[in-house]
């Protein structure tokens, strides 16, 4: 609409590991407009992955920009706006200047494993499981904190002067867009705290013992605060003047909140750089023995805190970025699909992308990628095929999992994220799992589930029933191969994956 009344929308802004998105959403849950612009990935040496938080700052005001542009809106449009963001990248700046200290430690990076060895000392890798519901693994921003101060002279010192901020990027957004050094709020949500291993999951505090053991002094640690509630307002001389910032959701934790998983049992699969499934556990926050990380779901205002067992797998929609820019292989995501389909199978092919080692439900850091079962008769479009259907198998682990931590079989999965426009892959994934894979009509469930958060603290939407009564089924694949075959892939994907363990000296 050209015209349109005074808050009748809500912006979600979506910080991504590779883009930066902003959506402008009405009512009934429907996208109008969004910007997107993607950003350097800095990769100084293998295993190290870096972002230019600047950059991203930057880039997130332009997509602003373009959102409102592309909705033919401005901001007297916007109800509220919502951030969500790739969790556990992490950043330290200075609060005087703003200026980052360093390059923001992405998730994926895994220069801290000595860190996390060290810290794991006799006790092991579960060392902080019951405490943070976490494995001690590269994966969390605790570790990537210690290795900042270590790295940047003086920056424990200046840290424990008070002088310098921690944040994930919901973080550095909401301090950037509420004044920065011009009094920016210093906050960040129960979900972003929760990927830390800083926080008491079950308290939600910031766990003294554990900063004191990393050496991080808590006066640069971000007020923890719900999901849905009132932040601060857009800064009178910069982005969104005034505009109520009130929704903060780590990106899977807002993508299971745009697919309306409310129930206990519930849970979604994401398909993208990685995969992430999240399944609601309720109020209670279940430990698990297989392999997932026990994390907070969400929390309204002053409502309970809600859980989710979530089963992280690193590398997935990054193996087909890989077979492009890396490799050469295809032109574009899409060709993954045209390649894979000229063959009926794999051709005994198997490829384990453990480019950051494996997370769930294997959580080895030492492991390296591999591609087994080569024969001459090997073509590539059967590394195509083996390179989807490693999207699914590791998918098919996770959901194994989650079935053996729950003692309840999952009855279909809800799946959203870029790659689930491949329907060679949807049906592959269908036909492992045994079970219906269903795709929403709104397929950005991310920037929905951030504007829902958002909308829901300023009453824009009443309550969750709302997200439930928008949320509708597009497409679903009914598996079609019988329970042998599937089982029989699935041994052979676990007997390649072990191949690629223990590849690190
Ligand atoms: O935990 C990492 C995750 O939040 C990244 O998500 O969609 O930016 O790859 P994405």
């Amino acid at each position: 609409g050209t015209n349109p009344e005074n808050g009748s929308y809500v912006m979600a802004i979506d910080q991504g590991t590779t883009s930066t998105r902003a959506v402008v959403i009405d009512h009934s849950g429907q996208p109008l407009g969004s910007g997107q612009k993607e950003h350097e990935q800095i990769l100084p040496r293998a295993g190290w992955v870096e972002h230019d938080a600047k950059e991203i700052w930057r880039n997130t005001r332009e997509v602003v920009g373009l959102a409102l542009a592309d909705a033919n809106i401005n901001r007297h449009s916007l109800a509220a706006v919502g951030i969500t963001n790739q969790r556990e990248t992490t950043v330290v700046w200075d609060r005087h200047t703003g200026e980052p200290i360093h390059n923001a430690v992405v998730w994926q990076d895994t220069r801290t494993q000595e860190i996390c060895d060290r810290l794991a000392g006799d006790a092991g890798a579960e060392k902080y499981k019951d405490r943070t519901g976490l494995p001690l693994a590269t994966y969390f921003a605790g570790p990537k904190v210690r290795w900042i101060l270590d790295a940047v002279d003086g920056a424990q010192e200046r840290a424990e002067a008070g002088d310098l901020l921690f944040g994930t990027m919901d973080t550095w957004l909401v301090w950037n867009m509420t004044g920065g050094p011009d009094g920016g709020r210093h906050v960040t949500d129960v979900t972003n705290a929760s990927r830390t291993l800083l926080m008491n999951i079950d308290t939600l505090d910031w766990n003294a013992e554990i900063c004191a053991d990393m050496d991080i002094p808590t006066s640069m640690l971000p007020e923890i605060r719900s999901s849905s509630e009132v932040y601060g307002h857009g800064h009178k001389q910069g982005l969104l003047i005034d505009t109520p910032i009130t929704g903060i959701l780590g990106d899977q934790q807002a993508a299971t909140f745009g697919q309306a998983c409310f129930t206990p049992g519930q849970g979604k699969n994401t398909y993208g750089t990685g995969n992430f499934m999240l399944m609601n556990t309720g109020t209670e926050a279940v430990r698990s023995d297989n392999g997932l990380l026990t994390t907070v779901a969400y929390k309204l205002g002053e409502q309970d805190t809600v859980y989710a067992l979530e089963g992280a797998v690193a590398v997935t929609g990054s193996l087909i970025q890989w077979l492009r820019d890396n490799l050469g292989l295809i032109a574009d995501a899409a060709e993954s699909e045209t390649k894979a389909k000229k063959v009926d199978d794999n051709g005994g092919a198997y490829v384990v992308p453990a480019f950051s080692g494996l997370f769930a439900p294997y959580w080895k850091h030492d492991a390296r990628g591999v591609l087994v079962g080569l024969t001459r008769y090997v073509n590539q479009n059967h590394i195509c095929r083996a390179a989807l259907e490693s999207v699914a198998f590791q998918s098919a682990e996770v959901v194994g999992a989650m079935n053996d931590d729950s003692g309840k079989d999952l009855t279909e999965l809800k799946v959203d994220g870029g790659m689930v426009v491949n329907e060679t892959l949807m049906q592959f994934q269908a036909d492992l799992l045994g079970v219906d894979v269903v795709r929403p009509q709104v397929i950005e469930t991310t920037a929905m589930g951030a504007a829902y958060a958002a909308g829901l603290a300023v009453g824009f939407w009443a309550s969750t029933d709302d997200v439930v009564a928008n949320w509708a089924e597009d497409k679903r694949w009914s598996p079609q191969i019988d329970r042998d075959a599937a089982a029989r892939k699935l041994r052979l994907w676990k007997k390649a994956v072990t191949r690629a363990f223990d590849w690190v000296d």
